[in-house]
């Protein structure tokens, strides 16, 4: 039976690394006999939100949950909608209604690409971030008071609840077991951040005892970040509040070379609702309509939608036709943030055909 899959591209280079994510897709699906039934929306875009004055139909929860997953490209446009208008209506609403509640965002310097950091080689910097995805600082409990006066206030509260926490913690513990180094870092703020962070420090050594086999450290983010720069090499999965884990989840890319190539999976693991596949990086204004963005953190989201589907095998054969193009380093066919001068096409294809092969 075909898996359906909702495609929305959003804006900017969501829309130039959307096409390559769905051939390179459509590449793999052949190749392992899947079925795969894309489904493209217009939604979820800051266009979408200039004729409709809002980022999604009223009914898209209805049209949405019935999808195998979500394929998503990048959203926002910041001269377009104000950033905040635009990811709270669309983004944010997915992971939330969807209870997206884990967000998978792996790092790994490939073949191929040269690290920012000095003497860096595959293999010294693989680790997973787990990002809290549905709660913490990403709180909608605030508000604005005596606005437009010198007495303006403005509230934005963290919210933390023991099911959120833990079962972030419990993922985070459980993708530790499968690893080889058997270990978790947990980023905190416990020093100044002093009833939420304690609460987390609290929860992962509740959780940690169930996981005797784990080794177990913690970093506050301040520090954490200078280590992810300075010992990559001593991480194996990262697990952090929403906010902690949106920043390292951009630095950890940055440490291997581009932001680029980094995908994410935002999931619901019960697989009550559809989860997300999206790359980690934005809609790159700054880029958009070049045709030069790197396509990767698209295909590689959709290697994690197959593994995720159950096509494991499917998943790593497109990691490994990424892996295969990025080593044989052909400048002709590489985007400029990994040293090339070829397009996102040019990328693109040279995948697919990988894939192929
Ligand atoms: P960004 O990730 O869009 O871009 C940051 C920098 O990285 C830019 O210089 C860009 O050119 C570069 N870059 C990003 N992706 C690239 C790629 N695939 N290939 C080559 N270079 C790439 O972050 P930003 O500038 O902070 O945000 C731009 C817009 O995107 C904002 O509206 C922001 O809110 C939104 N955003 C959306 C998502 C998402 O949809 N998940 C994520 C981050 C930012
Ligand atoms: C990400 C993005 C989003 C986030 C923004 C665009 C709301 O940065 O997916 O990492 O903060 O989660
Ligand atoms: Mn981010």
């Amino acid at each position: 039976m075909a898996h359906r899959i909702a495609i929305i591209a959003g804006d900017g280079i969501g829309t130039e690394v959307m096409p390559e994510g769905i051939r390179a897709l459509e590449a793999t699906a052949k190749r392992f006999n899947i079925e795969l039934e894309f489904t493209t929306f217009e939604f979820g875009s800051c266009d979408y939100y200039l004729e409709h004055g809002k980022m999604l139909p009223d009914d898209w929860f209805e049209q949405l949950k019935g999808f195998d997953a979500l394929f998503y490209g990048a959203v926002g446009w910041p001269d377009k909608v104000p950033d905040h208008i635009s990811l709270w209506g669309s983004l944010l609403q997915f992971r939330r209604q969807f209870d997206q509640y884990i967000n998978l965002r792996p790092c790994k310097l490939m073949p191929g690409i040269k690290s920012p950091l000095a003497g860096r080689e595959p293999g010294d910097i693989d680790f997973y971030v787990v990002r809290e995805n549905t709660e913490g600082e990403y709180s909608s409990v605030g508000g604005k008071m005596f606005e437009g006066t010198d007495r303006e206030v403005v509230i934005q509260d963290t919210v933390m609840t023991r099911t959120g926490v833990d079962r972030v913690l419990k993922y985070a513990f459980e993708l530790a077991q499968t690893r080889p180094r058997k270990k978790l870092t947990s980023a905190t703020k416990s020093n100044g951040i002093s009833i939420t962070m304690p609460y987390w420090d609290e929860r992962v050594v509740e959780m940690a005892k169930g996981y005797p086999e784990i080794a177990v450290d913690k970093f506050h983010i301040d520090i954490l970040t200078a280590n992810f720069v300075l010992h990559p090499d001593w991480f194996d999965v990262v697990v952090g509040s929403n906010l902690f884990g949106d920043i390292l989840s951009d630095l950890g890319p940055a440490c291997t070379g581009t932001i680029g190539i980094a995908p994410s999976a935002n999931i619901n693991p019960e697989g009550h609702f559809p989860s997300l596949f999206e790359p980690v990086h934005g809609s790159a204004p700054d880029i958009a309509g070049k045709g030069i963005a790197n396509p990767i953190g698209q295909i590689w989201s959709g290697a994690m939608m197959l593994e995720h589907l159950g096509y494991k095998e499917a998943g790593d054969a497109l990691v490994s036709a990424i892996e295969e193009v990025l080593s044989a380093g052909d400048s002709q066919v590489l985007t400029r943030d990994v040293g090339g001068q070829g397009t996102t096409e040019s990328l693109g294809k040279a995948i697919a055909d990988a894939i192929t092969r």
